[in-house]
């Protein structure tokens, strides 16, 4: 049977006692005690009407991901945004950015209601609609970013295609700094990435299959970072996956532009050579590189280079990936397996950990008022609750998503969500979900 608790009634009393708690201000070991929806009190020997004992467990700010493909409207037999977001909450999730390649796309304030109201129907996390930068993502005439970022829209993305066109990607900036929102781009010149499978690399040319350049994202990292310093719009480079771009996204820094940029976990624990296999599972946009671009991607997001770590979640009924290679879709799933991978595969400190899965996206993604705040009386209680020694390994049949395509099956991970809670309510007790 389902381990259940909840909150309860409206002035229930609930301690998390013993943990670690781990916000920007360090880690200290005190109790945690929610009321109402908020942190109220944070010290030594609290009590409440439910005590939940999280020692040797870590307490922080609930993770916020600035990649979540959830596929409603119109791609609900990978997905929906209920069984995305229960996903979410098991992966310590409080907030998903809700990517916007759906369909219809994500580009009118009627569909952007829509995603928000289904996530509240869901209850389990915020979910945080990203805008189109162009109609239907086609890359030929702007969405009206003025009417959505009225409706609360902070992130705009075409992701899953890259703006190709300069003058558009220009005047989105223009507009974007105009309205103080932030651009995110998928970086990927498409004229040199035709019925590519895997990274072009010598493996690809052995295996016979059509190589990604890693030029092709460069190329339009470079571009934007010069169109950031001539607009002066906040851009957000998604998912990168080179060595290369990470020293460009360095640089441009060190020149002060407001750039920001997200890895993913896949990009930082598995290699080119994987797609050997000829398995689908391990096709992805961008692709999966070489040894020396995850050593320079690691390094990047332990020098603050790389401001988040973003899922990419990107389900895929099985019918789908079970096409060829060249015909199946890209993606992965990764909101159940985010913390287990990087805390297997990164050598960073908890404080860091949860700069890169809380406190940086919920800034970038504009939400920090209810996420990645530091657990002290009258922050929104938001947090997750998680064993950072735990070893496990993922079971397909067990993922809350309903989709499969997980990469990581067999792989022994360390560190495990034990709670989520969110609004000051248990959504996963004891690593099982609540609603
Ligand atoms: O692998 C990917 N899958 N990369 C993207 O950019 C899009 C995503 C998807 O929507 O499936």
């Amino acid at each position: 049977m389902t381990k259940q608790a909840t909150t309860g009634n409206a002035s229930q009393r609930t301690v998390l006692k013993g943990g670690t708690v781990v916000d920007s201000r360090g880690e200290r070991t005190a109790d945690v005690a929610i009321e109402d929806g908020l942190v109220v009190e944070v010290g030594s020997s609290l009590s409440g009407s439910r005590n939940v004992d999280v020692s040797g467990c870590v307490v922080a700010p609930g993770f916020v991901d600035l990649h979540a493909h959830l596929r409603e409207p119109g791609k609900e037999e990978a997905e929906t945004i209920e069984t995305g977001s229960r996903a979410g909450a098991k992966g310590g999730y409080t907030a998903l950015v809700a990517m916007p390649n759906t369909d219809p796309a994500q580009d009118s304030v009627a569909v952007i209601d829509f995603v928000r109201e289904q996530g509240k129907r869901a209850g389990l996390v915020d979910v945080v609609p990203s805008g189109c930068i162009t109609l239907g993502r086609k890359g030929e005439a702007l969405a009206p970013m003025a009417e959505l970022a009225a409706a609360g829209v902070r992130i705009f993305t075409d992701d899953g295609n890259g703006v190709q066109d300069e003058l558009l990607m220009r005047r989105a900036m223009e507009y974007g700094k105009g309205l103080g929102v932030t651009l995110a781009q998928h970086c990927e010149v498409s004229s040199l990435t035709k019925g590519a499978v895997m990274n072009e690399c010598q493996c690809c040319t052995s295996l016979g299959l059509p190589g990604w350049p890693s030029i092709a994202e460069e190329l339009m990292v470079f571009r934007d970072i010069e169109l950031a310093r001539l607009t002066g719009a906040r851009v957000h480079f998604l998912h990168l996956s080179t060595a290369r771009s990470v020293e460009l996204v360095r640089a441009a820094k060190r020149d002060g532009l407001p750039v920001t940029a997200e890895v993913t976990p896949h990009h930082l624990s598995l290699d080119e050579t994987k797609l050997a296999t000829f398995d689908t599972v391990f096709k992805v946009n961008p692709p999966l590189r070489s040894p020396n671009d995850i050593a320079a991607l690691r390094e990047g997001l332990r020098d603050g280079t790389i401001d988040a770590l973003a899922t990419d979640h990107a389900p895929h009924p099985r019918r789908d990936k079970e096409l060829a290679l060249d015909q199946a879709p890209p993606g992965m799933l990764g909101l159940e397996t985010a913390l287990g991978v990087a805390l297997s595969v990164l050598n960073v400190d908890l404080t860091h950990l949860v700069r890169v899965m809380s406190i940086n996206p919920a800034r970038i993604a504009g939400i920090s008022d209810r996420h990645g705040r530091d657990v002290q009386p009258g922050a929104p209680a938001n947090l997750v609750v998680f064993d950072p020694n735990a070893t496990w390994q993922v079971e397909p049949e067990h993922l809350a998503s309903k989709s499969r395509n997980t990469p990581f099956v067999g792989m022994k991970l360390r560190g495990k969500v034990r709670h989520t809670v969110f609004d000051g309510e248990f959504t996963v007790f004891e690593g099982d979900a609540q609603r």
